[in-house]
């Protein structure tokens, strides 16, 4: 009950404060599908800031984006720290089933990463 009080008491001043976008430090990153199209202009992404980028690879396990290589290989190419992910369905398969499914398609670090770490 005290604590209600005490948060009802200071609702109006927290609406009533200004919102300010907080600015962040350190490095940015962002994620990418095929929704974004295949176009996407990487020198323009680390020309703006973004150091890194997670790039969706699977989906569930029949689901492969078809944007993953190009998408991967432009960040790379861009010099961005760049990593795959997978998109769970957990109502589909187990967890062990889409694991392997991202592991065999996209979850493991290419050729291109290896070479481009050496
Ligand atoms: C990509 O972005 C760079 C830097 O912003 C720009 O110089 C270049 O023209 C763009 N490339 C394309 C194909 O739009």
């Amino acid at each position: 009950m005290v604590k209600s009080l005490l948060f009802l008491s200071l609702l109006p001043a927290v609406l009533a404060a200004p919102f300010e976008p907080r600015q962040l430090d350190g490095p940015k990153g962002i994620d990418v599908s095929n929704f974004q199209g295949s176009d996407i202009n990487w020198s323009s992404v680390a020309a703006n800031g973004i150091s890194f980028v997670f790039i969706k690879a699977t989906e569930g396990t029949t689901f492969l984006d078809p944007d993953f290589s190009v998408n991967y290989e432009g960040a790379t190419n861009a010099g961005l720290i760049r990593g795959g992910y997978h998109f769970a369905h957990p109502d589909s398969s187990s967890g062990a089933d889409q694991a392997n499914y991202f592991l065999a398609h996209g979850g493991e670090l290419l050729p291109i990463a290896t070479s481009a770490v050496l």
